[in-house]
């Protein structure tokens, strides 16, 4: 498929900005995906529902709180969870190019199912990532080891695909040294939530160096499960195309109110490097 024309195809958008190639829809993605074009996605970063909202407290900011996100993250059981997940990644596979490759992120109520679900639909599973939070909250419970890291998996589409690595741009990042599989990156800072709060906001840095290791400029990026926008931001700091599809239309009004605040606003750019092309 032409990727330039993937913007003109007839799918109702939430939300569309044309002069920078962004489109976000209202929908639950295992609906909508089906009607994207095959082989027209160059990325795909998906943060998907973790299953871990079962009643339990947790530590916020020296406070207890409920670890109840939503509805949406509620688990329906270890089999259904993992349906969930074989039909989704399923879908995105569908639509990735044949040198696509997808990023999901997780912690172990999801990344093992995540993972399987993987390999039984053919991906391949290319690095997995351990993101460490230096200021990760304490364990109320002290029965724990302190929570600090989620997993990224980062796949390509099958065994044949010749993915993007953006080698060069990695190790300059990690100081001139190969960039390790250990990524030490602080939770989203408060400027990154001056437009409204996402119980599962991703920060920034995080969603930065997938695209700047992944992908090219004007690639074609989406996220199925969009939540606050982190990607899309990431995407139009970095001068790629971006689709976003999210449930609730409360977290697009925030997607956007963060989208017209970067297009707008440069004051909170962080990223000082850009790939060589
Ligand atoms: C873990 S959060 C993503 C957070 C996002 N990465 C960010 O930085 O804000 C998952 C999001 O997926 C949405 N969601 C859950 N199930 C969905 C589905 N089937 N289709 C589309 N969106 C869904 C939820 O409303 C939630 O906002």
């Amino acid at each position: 498929m032409n990727t330039a024309n993937f913007f003109d195809i007839e799918i109702k958008s939430y939300y569309e900005d044309k002069e920078h190639s962004i489109k976000l829809f209202c929908e639950d993605c295992l609906e909508l995906l089906p009607q994207f074009p095959q082989n027209s996605i160059d990325m795909i970063f998906a943060d998907p529902p973790y299953f871990l909202s079962n009643g339990g407290i947790t530590c916020h900011a020296g406070r207890m709180v409920s670890v109840n996100k939503g509805k949406w993250d509620v688990s329906q059981g270890a089999e259904e969870n993992h349906k969930f997940n074989l039909a989704w990644l399923s879908e995105c596979q569908r639509v990735l190019t044949k040198n696509g490759v997808i990023w999901v992120s997780g912690t172990a109520h999801v990344i093992f199912s995540v993972g399987f679900a993987m390999q039984q639909i053919g991906f391949k599973i290319l690095n997995d990532i351990i993101w460490f939070k230096p200021n990760a909250s304490p364990n109320l419970s002290c029965r724990y080891f302190t929570h600090s890291t989620e997993t990224v998996i980062w796949a390509a589409k099958n065994q044949k695909s010749k993915h993007t690595f953006n080698y060069e741009l990695m190790k300059q990042l990690s100081n001139g040294k190969q960039m390790r599989n250990l990524w030490e990156i602080s939770p989203p800072q408060p400027k990154e939530k001056v437009h409204g709060k996402h119980p599962t906001q991703k920060p920034l840095k995080l969603l930065e160096r997938i695209l700047l290791a992944s992908t090219r400029e004007n690639d074609i990026i989406l996220d199925p499960f969009n939540g606050s926008g982190t990607t899309a931001v990431a995407a139009v700091r970095l001068n790629r195309k971006y689709l976003g599809i999210e449930v609730s239309n409360e977290y697009l009004n925030l997607t956007v109110k963060r989208l017209e605040d970067e297009l707008t606003n440069p004051r909170f750019r962080l990223v000082t490097i850009k790939p060589s092309q």
